[in-house]
């Protein structure tokens, strides 16, 4: 091999090696770090949301909300999975939650995130768990007995509740925060966090059912 021929195919490598590595940093560039804004900014969102329910579970019990009556079905109105407590811990713990977003976003001026407002955080957490009752309502109706699994439901009445919430009473906040990218985002997480969290809890003894 010549010396010239040497230096052609060092070159080559080296031209090889740096277009891998200008395709590897354009990929970190344009999909990696917009793929984790967008993650972590859908979980910011969220989280007053994903706050009650657990907290609910955690702190639940006493009288029901339906005060144990029934529907003109003759089956309970919403079941003994619904109490005043649960309903209060839960969305008090979801505001708690989310005013310390607010406070954390603005003392460490991390404006990168969705901005949470005193009205979003009220929304989303009584909306989850608004959400979780009418639910809770439906399935009473189709006879299905307080907590029995009720697949799509069980996992998605929190972010219907709470986007139903913010859709009445805070819609322009709704459409300035939730992109097309940040709703598929939710609508992917919010399952896996549901499971994994109702999975810890009833491995702790706090949940009756690992869903
Ligand atoms: N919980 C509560 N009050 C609420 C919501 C939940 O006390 N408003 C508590 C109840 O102890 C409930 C537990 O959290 O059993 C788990 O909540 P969930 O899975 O929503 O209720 P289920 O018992 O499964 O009842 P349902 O079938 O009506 O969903
Ligand atoms: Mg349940």
């Amino acid at each position: 091999m010549t010396g010239f021929s040497l230096f052609s195919n060092l070159n080559l490598l080296i031209c090889t090696l740096l277009e891998v590595l200008e395709c590897y940093i354009i990929s970190v560039e344009s999909f990696i770090i917009p793929l984790l804004t967008t993650l972590l900014a859908a979980f910011w969102i969220m989280v007053p949301a994903y706050i009650p329910n657990p907290v609910a579970a955690l702190c639940g019990g006493g009288t029901p909300i339906d005060f144990k009556k029934n529907y003109s079905d003759g089956k309970r109105i919403l079941g003994d999975g619904k109490t005043y407590r649960g309903l209060v811990c839960g969305v008090s713990a979801g505001i708690a939650v989310g005013a310390l977003q607010i406070w954390l976003a603005g003392t460490c001026n991390w404006d990168f995130l969705p901005q949470h407002t005193a009205a979003s955080i009220i929304l989303l957490s009584l909306g989850a768990l608004l959400g979780d009752m009418a639910k809770s309502f439906v399935k009473r109706r189709i006879g299905k007995n307080r907590g029995e699994a009720w697949p799509v439901a069980d996992q998605y009445d929190l972010v219907a509740g709470a986007f139903v919430m913010m859709l009445i009473f805070d819609p322009a906040w709704l459409f300035a925060n939730i992109t097309w990218q940040i709703l598929i985002v939710i609508i992917i997480l919010t399952p896996i966090l549901h499971r994994s969290v109702n999975i810890i809890g009833y491995l702790l003894g706090v949940k009756k059912e690992p869903w």
